[in-house]
């Protein structure tokens, strides 16, 4: 057994000290040190005693529980009938293969096991933390609270960047100071939620978008969760990410064992953008579109509950004449569901809209050369159903509790596994039937009171339920695409994410919004799997009116879309919107599989763009979303681009300012910077870029 075990690959380094018998610590993790043997790293931490403390120094272990004595919070909480609660783990075995490392570590008076799995991504240094805890013991074990780990941070970090907000105004980025004392957020959602998104970045206070150590740390749930970092007084920090469980929901029987959700910690010492960049190349490599991400349209913000089959195919005929590739039909196609009232648990198509079924529409999409997806919402039903009046007690409530309405839909109890069941076999059969390359899942309500048939929380339970019915479908399916819903934004997680294809950001499509949506959201998710769609010219939720200019060209760095009537758009707005959607066709490849750069601008300007791999090519997206406070308009420093070539420079939207191409040094477009031509607000400028020689 190594004593100090270590992995370096992917610019990330981790080194424990795990002497068997001993508590295990985690030494350094961080961006990969120059050489610096692991025993030198834990000789130069070691302190001496601290006036009026303990004899010997209590050092900061992986969970920190109450029997080691550690003043700051415990990762693991929890007891045996109000005993066995001072729990010591000290390791028992350490596995140490090329990109993983195995700990495990135990209390044999507690009856505990825990087991930590540290996995380095090779590409892009991403490392993922797993944690177990297995209940040895004869009794049942009451567990109230495992984190992922307890993991130190560099006492250097000064600031954390949070990302939450409300439904339509999603991933909202806010910068905090860490203070001696705890920085807490939780969701209690039921999902993952709109409040509190679960992860965070961290930087010292000079960190900045290209420069400065950086880290940044996702808890991979889609269910409740809390992610807090604690500054003792000593100047220590430490993160903790884990499950934010129910009273009563993790009672381990004897041998039985809990699985914390993964937690993803990346770090650089090259400033936040790089790190995003790394956790781009991670999630890029686990969802792996099949192939370029077609153009939507969504049915949505057309007809919303409207549907009419001509009308629906003269949609079809008008998206495929602009370019869309796919045409995703929305909410309101089955049972009686004519509104948010009614429905929801009757998968059939509805008879009275369409009496010949959705073939003929289906067929008629792809006669256009679309491809045709489906919307669905399996987690939830109406009252006013079929199903459930067939299965008043199939839905998830709290004893006691006032039933909380939301949207007219209630939460099913997934636990069931004849309800999963039922919708893995109606999921199944439309895929089929209907030929589906595509489903939008959705789920539209947070989970109040998630208590099963035995009135026991089932939340943990709900969520693995979830996962396995996704996985189930995309076993059959293996070629159907999915995308994560859940009313725009709150669920987009990376336990999600690493089993779907796409998330849907956000129901705000005001495209002067939606800049700082999808800068928050691509802090974690890269562009491809980013939907982002033109809305109709006066935003249904906003109600700000945009011209299809500003509208289009907001859309085209992400995977595009939209959804509007087109009776609503003038002949000209719908070229325009023909244009963008070529503009988007003709770049998708760098903007999918491009390197992704934010620039730093001022804050009513929104620029941010991707560059190709070998930085030959790139494209830049400036949005200004607010007068100039000055007379001109600010010079804007490109990023990513090599310094010693020269790039040919050209304005390539909107169509009117479009400039020439002009040659410039790559050197003097970092480092100098654009001049930006005069533009009212609500103008989105692109630029492309290619090296010249
Ligand atoms: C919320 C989604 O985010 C919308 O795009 C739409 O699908 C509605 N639900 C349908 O109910």
């Amino acid at each position: 057994m190594q004593d100090y075990p270590s992995l370096c690959c992917g610019g990330t380094e981790l080194t424990l000290a795990a002497r068997e018998g001993d508590r295990p610590r985690l030494v350094y993790a961080g961006p990969a040190l120059t050489n610096a043997p692991p025993q030198d790293l834990a000789a130069l931490r070691i302190r001496t005693h601290a006036p009026a403390g303990p004899e010997v120094p209590i050092e900061a272990s992986l969970l920190n529980p109450i029997g080691s004595g550690f003043p700051g919070p415990p990762g693991l909480l929890g007891h045996r009938d109000g005993r066995s609660w001072a729990i010591d783990l000290r390791v028992t075995d350490v596995e140490v293969s090329e990109a993983c490392m195995i700990i495990t570590t135990a209390d044999t008076t507690a009856g505990l096991t825990a087991t930590h799995t540290f996995t380095l991504e090779p590409e892009s240094g991403v490392l993922i933390i797993r944690t177990s805890l297995r209940n040895d013991g004869q009794s049942t074990f009451d567990l109230q609270w495992l984190s992922a780990l307890c993991l130190p941070l560099d006492m250097q970090f000064a600031q954390v960047k949070t990302f939450g907000g409300k439904w339509a105004g999603e991933f909202q980025c806010e910068k905090m100071r860490l203070v001696t004392g705890a920085f807490l957020r939780e969701s209690r959602a039921g999902r993952t939620g709109h409040a509190s998104y679960p992860g965070l970045y961290c930087g010292t206070a000079e960190t900045g978008e290209t420069s400065g150590l950086t880290a940044a740390f996702h808890l991979g749930w889609s269910g409740n969760h809390r992610l807090r970092i604690d500054r003792l007084e000593d100047g220590t920090l430490s993160l903790q990410a884990g499950e934010l469980l129910l009273p009563g929901e993790a009672l381990l029987g004897p041998g039985e064992s809990y699985h914390a959700p993964s937690l993803y910690g990346c770090w650089s010492r090259e400033g936040y953008g790089d790190v995003t960049r790394r956790l781009h190349q991670y999630v890029g490599a686990m969802v792996r579109p099949p192939r370029p991400r077609p153009v939507h349209f969504n049915t949505w913000e057309a007809v919303y509950f409207d549907h009419e089959p001509a009308r629906l195919m003269a949609l079809a005929d008008q998206a495929a004449a602009v370019g869309a590739e796919r045409f995703v039909l929305d909410d309101g196609w089955f049972g009686a569901r004519r509104s948010d009232r009614a429905g929801l648990g009757d998968w059939a198509v509805s008879s009275d809209v369409y009496p010949d079924g959705l073939e003929p529409l289906a067929d008629h999409v792809r006669a256009l050369g679309m491809e045709f997806g489906l919307w669905i919402e399996p987690e939830m039903v109406n009252h006013d159903s079929d199903f459930y009046r067939a299965h008043p007690d199939w839905v998830l409530l709290a004893e006691g509790a006032a039933p909380i309405p939301s949207r007219h839909q209630w939460p099913l109890d997934l636990t069931r596994p004849e309800l999963c069941d039922y919708l893995f076999e109606k999921i199944d059969s439309l895929v089929r039937e209907l030929g589906l390359t595509y489903l939008k899942w959705d789920m539209n309500r947070d989970i109040q009171h998630p208590g099963g048939s035995d009135g026991h929380a089932v939340m943990h339970r709900q969520v693995l339920a979830f996962y396995a019915l996704v996985d189930r479908i995309r076993t059959a399916h293996p070629s159907l695409e999915i995308e994560s819903c859940s009313s725009g934004g709150a669920r987009a997680d990376y336990g999600v994410v690493s089993r779907t294809h796409r998330v849907w950001p956000s129901d705000n499509n005001d495209a002067r919004a939606r800049h700082s949506i999808m800068g928050g959201a691509a802090h974690w998710l890269p562009l491809s799997t980013l939907g982002s769609h033109v809305g109709p010219r006066k935003c249904h939720i906003t109600g700000r009116l945009f011209s299809m200019e500003f509208r289009a060209a907001s859309a085209i760095l992400g995977h595009m879309g939209m959804e509007l009537d087109f009776a609503d758009e003038s002949e000209s707005d719908r070229a325009t919107l023909a244009s963008a959607i070529s503009l988007h066709k003709r770049h998708r490849g760098l903007i999918h599989a491009g390197v992704y750069h934010r620039l730093e601008t001022a804050e009513h300007i929104a620029a941010c763009g991707v560059v190709s791999p070998q930085a030959d090519e790139a494209l830049f997206q400036i949005a200004v979303l607010d007068m100039h406070p000055g007379p001109h308009p600010p010079q804007i420093k490109f990023a990513g681009l090599d310094p010693v070539r020269r790039y040919r420079l050209s304005c390539i939207w909107p169509e009117r300012l479009s400039s020439e191409p002009a040659n410039f040094a790559g050197s003097a477009l970092i480092e100098y910077g654009l001049q930006l031509p005069q533009t009212h607000p609500d103008t989105c400028l692109i630029y492309r870029l290619e090296a010249a020689i």
